[in-house]
């Protein structure tokens, strides 16, 4: 029977890894790439960052790829996760007109994204 033990706490343990992991990939993405008024997604938005920049954040946002919502619905997370990967590659790509600086907008939207799916005591 101990066995049944040992395998259930690895289990447990692995699990914790993984969720730790996963917070910590989605708290760089927020906090190198995201939050305030001088990150690198505020500058992309107001056209001051450098052609460098945007695609340093756009590598950074794909991180987000595979990452587990810690609250809300896994298929509505993955969608927006999508949109603004997507959105940050078509910005980094050099796009001329301001259609797809417009699309990472909407999709970087922090309000819509953490009543969702972020925790409430984070
Ligand atoms: C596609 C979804 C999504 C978008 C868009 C998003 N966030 Fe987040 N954010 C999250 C999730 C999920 C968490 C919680 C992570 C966790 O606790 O594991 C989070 C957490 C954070 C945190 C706390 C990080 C920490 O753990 O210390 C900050 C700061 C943050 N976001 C800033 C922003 C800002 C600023 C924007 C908008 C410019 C934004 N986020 C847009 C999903 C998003």
């Amino acid at each position: 029977m101990k066995i049944v033990y040992l395998l259930l706490t690895f289990g447990m343990i692995t699990a914790f890894a993984q969720a730790d992991e996963n917070h910590e990939i989605i708290e760089k993405v927020m906090k190198e790439g995201l939050k305030g008024k001088t990150s690198p997604l505020a500058k992309t938005l107001d056209g001051s960052a450098s052609g460098d920049e945007i695609k340093k954040l756009s590598e950074l946002i794909a991180t987000l790829k595979g990452t587990k919502a810690p609250v809300g619905d896994q298929a509505a997370y993955d969608e927006k996760v999508e949109a603004l990967v997507a959105a940050a590659d078509k910005v980094a790509g050099g796009a001329k007109d301001d259609a797809p600086l417009k699309t990472l907008k909407e999709a970087s939207n922090c309000k819509a994204c953490h009543k969702e799916h972020k925790p409430k005591d984070d």
